[in-house]
């Protein structure tokens, strides 16, 4: 840990910060809780411990420090989490930290300079005019236009850039952050001009690209020309709004993707602000990964199967192999959100709560399409809807469709499954890259259990307990290493084991003022539920040697392995008669 992080959470009570994004934090005893905000859950198992500065989830078995923390939820890498907090703790960093960093931020900045210039362009230049008429048109509120920072790239060749040129910056770094555009004969010019500038912004905020819509028909190019790829702009992981949506994506645990930056706009501007846009591109995996970090659901409000979207279908499978839920809001012929918006916008809040599970919108389009009485018109609706039931990872899920389109067409199942198995793509033809999957598992209750035990260790070590019982290496290794655990000095073990130390070190603020008979019959009762799941494992383990032993006739071993049996068997009688007894005491 250098030194400015230790500033860093000497300066900021990690408290403050966890309720900025997790308003129903309350105080239990020493430790805080809440609902996990990493995770579904119903109680709350997210706590976070003020005195030793760091958060652990016991349901989703995520934790760390101030600065994992800020990562986790903002979605964001160390160096991003390790500035946003020296800004609010007012640490200067390092040097180096600073460096690292300086090409970047100084791309970060030109943006926001041109940005800006756009901005002003939009709110002051005569030649905006026409500008402001067409936003005026298209029902943009002042407010909106300032909080998307809209602005206006006027028709001249060297606008902008004379302007980043007397602020200082250089040639090389205008065309590299994608504002000016280089002829063949080696002069630059400014790559967006007589255009409405929508700036487009990363998702903690910052101005990485633009997006410029032609004003007037007859100019040349697309209707949106966009920033090429930067060093900064990275069109498959940019999301248009979605630092704006971010939060309410969270709160609302739904996430609605728009294809056009106006319906985002629009949208947010009627008081739907879980939007965002995918800006005309393809859904790709560092999408979904993007969007996972706030919600497991999507809404797709465009025809997921329309031209052009084909290749969206990429994105799709990561999120459904990272079991994330897909529905598609419908849309009216020929409708966008912002067109339905300006006709009412209670009309797109009715389409959003009413969207449907992707693979039902396929069922339902695919059989208004096709006439699926007839022949062919079942082979089509079958061929479209097998396409998506393909890519269906959970077997139950694609089951269940396979049913469903079995009942629809009366073709059985298995004739179905044969066509799924033909077509479907060899495993390595599926992309491997996107998403990883976080190893958070929900801890196993023997873990659980294993942790609590630890914890009971740590308030009261005169404790002590078979280190075999516990379950997993990890706690077997904390057991060992106890006096470190007592001191709290847990940097100096290895990162997972820090894990685990975390999470032990938050159970035992949970006990630490119980009563002491409390704690011990509580330790007790732990400890002997590890013993007999323990012995019930080395049961198993010599039933098998004795088959062993039986099937070789080798009849010293099987006796040996036989007394073994009956000693265990016993223990198992005794604890067993403990737990009854204990369950005739409570009725
Ligand atoms: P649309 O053509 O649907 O535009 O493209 P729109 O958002 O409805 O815009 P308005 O309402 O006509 O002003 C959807 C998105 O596709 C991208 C843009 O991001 C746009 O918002 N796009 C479209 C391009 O990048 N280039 C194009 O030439 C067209
Ligand atoms: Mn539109």
């Amino acid at each position: 840990m250098s030194q400015a992080t230790e500033q860093i959470k000497d300066r900021i009570d990690i408290v403050d910060v966890v309720r900025e994004y997790v308003p129903e934090l309350k105080k239990t005893g020493i430790n805080w809780k809440a609902r996990c905000p990493f995770h579904q859950e119903k109680t709350p198992s997210f706590t976070v411990n003020p005195g030793k500065g760091f958060w652990h989830c016991f349901g989703c078995a995520k934790g760390g420090d101030i600065f994992s923390f800020i990562q986790e939820v903002e979605g964001i890498e160390f160096p991003d989490a390790l500035r946003m907090l020296a800004d609010r703790a007012g640490v200067t960093l390092e040097k180096a930290d600073r460096e690292q960093e300086s090409k970047r931020s100084r791309t970060l900045e030109l943006l926001r300079h041109a940005a800006n210039w756009y901005h002003q362009a939009l709110l002051k230049a005569k030649s905006a005019e026409y500008s402001r008429a067409y936003i005026a048109e298209r029902a943009i509120t002042d407010t909106t236009r300032d909080n998307w920072q809209l602005g206006f790239a006027p028709d001249a060749w060297e606008g902008v850039s004379t302007y980043l040129k007397s602020r200082g910056f250089r040639d090389d770094e205008i065309a590299s952050a994608g504002i000016s555009s280089t002829n063949d004969r080696g002069s630059q010019y400014d790559r967006f001009r007589n255009r409405l500038m929508f700036p487009i912004q990363d998702v903690h905020g910052s101005v990485v690209g633009f997006t410029a819509r032609k004003l007037n028909q007859e100019d040349v190019g697309g209707k949106y020309i966009n920033t090429p790829e930067t060093e900064v702009y990275k069109k498959s992981s940019i999301l248009y709004g979605l630092s704006q949506a971010k939060q309410e994506i969270r709160k609302q645990d739904l996430a609605v993707i728009v294809e056009g930056n106006m319906d985002v706009i629009s949208s947010h501007q009627a008081g739907v602000t879980n939007v965002v846009a995918s800006s005309g591109t393809a859904l790709t995996p560092e999408h979904i990964k993007l969007l996972a970090r706030y919600t497991k659901n999507i809404a797709l409000a465009f025809d997921p199967d329309a031209a052009g979207q084909t290749a969206a279908l990429r994105g799709l499978e990561v999120a459904w192999r990272e079991d994330m839920s897909i529905s598609v809001v419908g849309l009216p012929e020929a409708a966008d959100p912002d067109n339905l918006i300006k006709q009412d916008s209670k009309k797109w809040q009715d389409a959003i709560n009413h969207r449907v599970p992707l693979l039902d919108w396929v069922f339902g389009r695919a059989t208004r399409e096709n006439d699926i009485t007839a022949a062919a018109g079942k082979k089509n609706a079958a061929r479209s809807i097998l396409s998506w039931i393909a890519r269906v990872s959970d077997p139950i899920e694609q089951t269940h469709y396979l049913q469903k389109l079995s009942s629809l067409i009366h073709v059985d199942e298995a004739v179905l499954r044969g066509v799924l198995a033909k077509r479907r793509p060899a495993p390595s033809t599926r992309p491997r890259q996107g998403l990883q999957r976080e190893p958070s598992p929900k801890p196993h209750i023997l873990e659980q259990v294993s942790a609590r035990v630890l914890a009971l260790i740590i308030l009261n070590p005169e404790y002590e307990i078979d280190p075999a019982v516990l379950a997993g290496e990890a706690f077997q290794e904390l057991y060992k290493r106890r006096p470190e655990l007592y001191d709290g000095r847990i940097e100096q073990l290895d990162i997972t084991l820090q894990a685990v130390a975390r999470s032990v070190l938050m159970i035992a603020e949970e006990y630490r003022y119980a009563a002491p008979e409390e704690k011990s019959r509580e330790f007790k009762s732990l400890a002997r539920r590890l013993h007999h799941h323990h012995i019930q494992g080395e049961l198993g383990e010599i039933r098998s040697l004795i088959t062993r032993a039986e099937r070789s006739g080798d009849l010293s071993t099987l006796e040996q392995h036989l007394a073994q049996w009956q000693q265990l068997n016993q223990e198992l009688q005794k604890h067993h008669a403990y737990a009854n007894q204990k369950e005739d005491e409570k009725t």
